[in-house]
């Protein structure tokens, strides 16, 4: 029994309480109490761990898309990707997941496809000339990569390309900051 259960209203000690009092020892308003209290604590607890889960995947977006002197690397031919169309392909490492999507003839554009929201995988709508994320509705534009609408705040990942040879190239990879 708590400190608080065993100040009995009519001022009894527990023991002298009725057997309906020991077994239901909360008054009304003390569960009240308890009820609003416990709610404070959750909501404090599911906030901090909301707040802790986006520092680390801002942090972990950040960290593993820091590769300095990432080589370029050959996404696919030109030929492979019709106008419209768009291919899914890793860099800098096997751990980053991008999108190249051909807007037009001659216009390449690649993105990061992890939602800078909370990281869901972004799907091209190249004919509405955006990138949709389905988790929460989020959109990006995808001729800049920003966030036009839903919870994303910031800007997909651009991965830098060079068009040569036939092949399309991934030459580097911007953050927003860098941007
Ligand atoms: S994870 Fe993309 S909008 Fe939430």
């Amino acid at each position: 029994m708590t400190e608080r259960d065993s100040r009995t209203p009519d001022g009894r000690p527990p023991a002298e309480q009725p057997r309906w009092r020991r077994d239901f020892p909360i008054d009304v308003a003390e569960d009240a109490y308890v009820a609003r209290r416990d709610f404070a604590k959750f909501s404090v607890l599911v906030s901090a761990a909301f707040a802790t889960g986006q520092i680390w995947l801002l942090l972990r977006s950040i960290f593993r898309r820091r590769a300095p002197g990432a080589p370029p690397a050959r996404v696919a031919s030109v030929t492979d990707v019709p106008v419209g169309a768009a291919i899914a392909f890793r860099y800098p490492t096997e751990r980053d997941p991008c999108l190249l999507v051909r807007r037009g003839k001659d216009e390449f554009v690649a993105y990061g496809s992890e939602c800078t929201h909370l990281m869901c995988a972004v799907l091209p709508e190249v004919e509405k000339g955006r990138l949709r994320c389905p988790c929460h509705m989020g959109f990006f534009d995808l001729a800049t990569g920003r966030p036009i609408a839903g919870p994303p705040r910031r800007r997909l990942p651009v991965v830098t390309l060079e068009v040569r040879d036939g092949g399309i190239w991934a030459t580097g990879v911007k953050l927003e900051s860098e941007q």
